[in-house]
C-alpha cells in the first residue's frame, strides 16, 4: 500500500525544544553526575543530541529492549543488551528513552533498573502518546505529546526498519 509521510515536528522546533530539556536537567543535576542510559536503537539519535547541548558530567550506557513487532507492541520485552550492575548502583542515573506509547518498555525498564539500586531513577522521553497508555509511568523530561499517528523519523523507524534518519518528526498515513 502507498503510504505518504508527514512532517509533525521540524528539525528546529526538536533543537529548541533540546535545548530547554538540556538547560533543565543541568539545573537539576547540578554538582552530580549523570549515568545516561540511551535505550537502543531508537532513542540514540535524540540521546547524543541531547547530550551535546548538556553541561552536566555524563557517562554514557546502552541498553536494548524491543517489544515490536511490525507496528503492533506484542506487550512482551525482549532484553537484548543489559547493563552491569556496577554501572548503576548508588548512581544517579537518567533513561533517555524515544517514546513512551503503551508505558510497558518503560515499566519494565524503570522495574529492572531499580532492582539495580541506583541513587536516583529518571526518565526522559522525546514523545509521548498519552493516548495509548496502558501502563502509568512517570516522564521526569518530555519532549512532546504525539497524537495516536505511527511516528517516524529522528530516531524512530517503520516496519521495515527504514526512516530513521529522517531530520524531523513525522508520521506515516496509510
Ligand atoms: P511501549 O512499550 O508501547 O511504550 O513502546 C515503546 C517502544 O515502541 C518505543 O521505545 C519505540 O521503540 C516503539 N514505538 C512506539 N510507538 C512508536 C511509533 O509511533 N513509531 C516507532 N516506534 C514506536
Ligand atoms: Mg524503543
Amino acid at each position: 500500500m502507498e503510504s505518504t509521510i508527514k512532517k509533525l515536528i521540524s528539525k528546529e522546533q526538536i533543537d529548541q525544544r533540546l535545548e530547554e530539556l538540556a538547560n533543565e536537567i543541568d539545573r537539576d543535576y547540578k554538582g552530580k553526575e549523570i549515568i545516561a542510559i540511551i535505550v537502543l536503537k531508537g532513542a540514540a539519535f535524540f540521546g547524543i543530541e541531547l547530550s551535546l547541548k548538556l553541561k552536566s558530567n555524563v557517562q554514557f550506557e546502552f541498553v536494548k529492549i524491543s517489544s515490536y513487532l511490525g507496528t503492533e507492541s506484542t506487550g512482551k520485552i525482549n532484553n537484548e543488551l543489559d547493563i552491569d550492575e556496577s554501572k548503576v548502583n548508588g548512581k544517579d542515573v537518567l533513561i533517555i528513552e524515544d517514546i513512551v506509547d503503551t508505558g510497558t518498555s518503560m515499566d519494565y525498564l524503570i522495574k529492572h533498573l531499580s532492582n539495580k539500586n541506583p541513587k536516583s531513577l529518571k526518565v526522559c522521553s522525546l514523545l509521548s502518546k498519552p493516548s495509548r497508555r496502558k501502563v502509568n509511568v512517570h516522564i521526569d523530561y518530555l519532549g512532546f505529546e504525539v497524537p495516536n499517528k505511527f511516528i517516524v523519523g529522528y530516531g524512530f523507524d517503520d516496519e521495515k526498519g527504514l526512516n530513521r534518519n529522517l531530520p524531523f518528526i513525522g508520521y506515516k498515513e496509510v
